[in-house]
């Protein structure tokens, strides 16, 4: 069975994007899941002294290695400011240490949600122009934005943005 790492952007209890994964995961069948939770891996802010005199912190390590056993990947993130969550750039900085090639070309659905009109499409962009240098192999993109009015009880109630992403699951079901 393919294995699929999910990863939402975002270190909030109540993520909006944990909501939009969840609900994602639950129309693939005959995929293993393992959902990473970025509260599991609390890092120092990434800095290239803290590294030459700490070395590499051991969550690290542990996230790069559930990773390497990815078949595919759902990441879906969370905007601040037009870009990345602290927490998930550092993240990326850090992991990027051991191995550049973070997604190991393997295909992945990368995806944005937000309570604003524009779905995150800053973050989407910045993510879909480098995450390729990352190792990402980006089968398709998908913005939720507005969510609180397209996304309820689980589910997204908006029948065009539901229908959208199920197309895109699909062609990314049809990679792995
Ligand atoms: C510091 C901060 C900056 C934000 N900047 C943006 C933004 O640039 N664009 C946007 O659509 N939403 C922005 N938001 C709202 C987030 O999209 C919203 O909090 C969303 O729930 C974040 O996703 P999450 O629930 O998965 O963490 C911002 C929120 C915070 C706290």
């Amino acid at each position: 069975m393919k294995r699929i790492i999910t990863i939402a952007g975002s270190n909030s209890q109540k993520s909006i994007n944990k909501s939009l994964l969840s609900y994602t995961s639950g129309l693939l069948d005959n995929v293993e899941f393992i959902s990473i939770d970025l509260n599991d891996y609390i890092l120092p802010i990434y800095g290239v002294d803290f590294e030459a005199e700490n070395g590499m912190p051991t969550a690290v390590k542990r996230l790069d290695e559930i990773i390497h056993t990815a078949d595919a990947f759902i990441i879906s993130l969370a905007e601040h400011n037009g870009s990345y969550t602290a927490v998930f750039k550092n993240t990326i900085d850090w992991l990027s240490r051991i191995n550049m090639k973070i997604w190991r070309e393997k295909p992945m659905l990368l995806m944005a949600a937000s309570p604003g009109g524009r779905g995150g499409s800053g973050v989407l962009q910045s993510a879909s122009l480098n995450f390729p240098f990352l190792g990402a192999k980006i089968i398709e993109t998908y913005s939720l934005p507005s969510f609180y009015d397209n996304f309820r009880e689980g589910e997204i109630i908006e029948e065009n943005f539901r229908r959208v992403l199920e197309g895109k699951i699909d062609r990314f079901f049809k990679e792995l």
